[in-house]
């Protein structure tokens, strides 16, 4: 079935465009992008007036937990949530149980997505075997398994001669390393960001340094080894400020941050609720000024949700027991409208950080609408407002701080390869 996408606004950032026109898909790919195109015979035809057209959004940082942990989320569900929240890919962390630290692994994950058949799953294997910190992993056979990134996210890599010649053997093969910035002797015990409220609460902390000093530490290394680093979930002003002097310095250095980093602060943590229990966790105001200037100017490339799925014996314990981590998926890009609403990003900018810039950094197929490219498509409806309801997720983690949250838009059809995977254009 071919698809003829009219009167959309048509936003692709690979190519500057920012327009009112028709898409045309065939066989899979665009076939072409103008005004006034006609349909094909055996062409579904649907009206996206006063919609958004987006290359397909790209989460590059989301946790599937299968294999280990299917109670919490299958590759199957997690990709049912993506293509509900508007993702036709994303890029799945190793720390599954067993660790994705092995061809086996890599390939088991993509069997599964394979099987589900909705978004595009990357797969991203551990550095350290066991993401213990202390072995590498085979990272040519990985790569050749279908692993599309390093990273042993959940846990930063604390030794820094590991993480050296991390950078140096993967930048060889083209592989991009992802850190968790969290130097473990600073945030040990810790609960919550460490501050005025964690004070008041009487919970032990977790500093902002915690990540500062191993983003500027990895940082270094990179400039000195002159190879690439990917940072992940930028929560801190220092990082901001850190990354800012980086790039200004030429360091192959990118970045992203997540909604909950943009959106809520430590405050939120003085009812005890669990499910605003991330790490790294919300910090305060003043970080959260300093996320979005880097949006704003460019020093954070990439929107990734870090989708987190728990079940409920995980989240509903006491505080400190409590798993840390938000199921992001469903809410990310309503969440992400609210800095277009807010002049903090507009239009092209945010579809870049969602589409175009996690494609690039992964050396993923490119995020684009030109003729010729796979129909991995987004359209959005940024004027439908509607209230997060957490029983409706595909997800199979409930664990969001935003159900009941009044979202402005979101993501009305999915297109992967040319098929819809995703259509929520008739309900409200
Ligand atoms: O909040 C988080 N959840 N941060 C992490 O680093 C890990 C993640 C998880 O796997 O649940
Ligand atoms: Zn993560």
């Amino acid at each position: 079935m071919n698809l003829l996408l009219k009167g959309g606004r048509i936003l692709d950032p690979s190519r500057n465009i920012d327009g009112v026109m028709d898409l045309l898909v065939k066989n899979g790919t665009i076939a072409a992008c103008g005004p006034d195109l006609q349909a094909p015979p055996e062409t579904q035809t649907l009206d996206v007036g006063g919609l958004i057209v987006s290359p397909g959004l790209i989460d590059m940082h989301v946790h599937l937990r299968e294999p280990g942990q299917e109670y919490k989320e299958t590759v199957a569900t997690g990709a049912a949530a993506a293509v509900a929240g508007g993702f036709t890919a994303v890029a799945c962390m190793p720390n599954t149980l067993p660790v994705n630290d092995t061809r086996s692994i890599t390939e088991f994950i993509l069997r599964r997505a394979g099987e589900a058949g909705l978004a595009r799953i990357y797969p991203i294997a551990a550095v350290s075997l066991g993401q213990e910190g202390r072995q590498m992993t085979e990272f040519a056979d990985l790569k050749d398994a279908g692993a599309v990134a390093l990273s042993d996210d959940g846990k930063p890599v604390m030794d820094a001669a590991l993480m050296r010649r991390t950078l140096e053997y993967a930048e060889s093969l083209g592989l991009t390393v992802i850190q968790h910035c969290e130097d473990l002797s600073l945030s040990a015990g810790g609960l919550m960001h460490e501050g005025y409220y964690s004070t008041i609460l009487g919970m032990r902390g977790i500093p902002a340094i915690a990540e500062d000093i191993i983003a500027n530490r990895d940082i270094l290394i990179a400039e000195y080894s002159g190879t690439r680093i990917h940072i992940a979930h930028v929560s801190t002003a220092g990082a901001v400020r850190i990354l800012r002097e980086a790039k200004k310095r030429g360091v192959r250095v990118t970045a992203e941050t997540a909604p909950h980093y943009f959106t809520l602060t430590d405050e939120s943590l003085t009812g005890y609720n669990t499910a605003f229990k991330v790490n790294p966790p919300l910090r305060t105001a003043e970080d959260v000024a300093a996320i979005k200037e880097g949006l704003a100017d460019g020093t954070l490339d990439v929107i990734a949700c870090d989708h987190a799925p728990h079940a409920r014996t995980d989240k509903e314990v006491e505080f400190e027991y409590a798993s840390n981590g938000i199921s992001g998926l469903e809410t990310s890009l309503g969440l992400s409208l609210k800095l277009i609403e807010d002049g903090v990003l507009s239009w092209p900018d945010l579809i870049a950080k969602m589409s175009l810039n996690p494609a690039r950094i992964l050396n993923l197929p490119s995020a684009s609408l030109a003729p010729g490219a796979c129909a991995d498509i987004t359209v959005i409806d940024p004027n439908r407002p509607w209230t997060v309801d957490l029983k409706a997720f595909r997800s199979r983690g409930k664990n969001s701080p935003f159900g009941g949250c009044a979202l402005p838009g979101r993501a009305v059809l999915t297109i992967v390869g040319g098929e819809i995977k995703y259509n929520g254009l008739a309900s409200q």
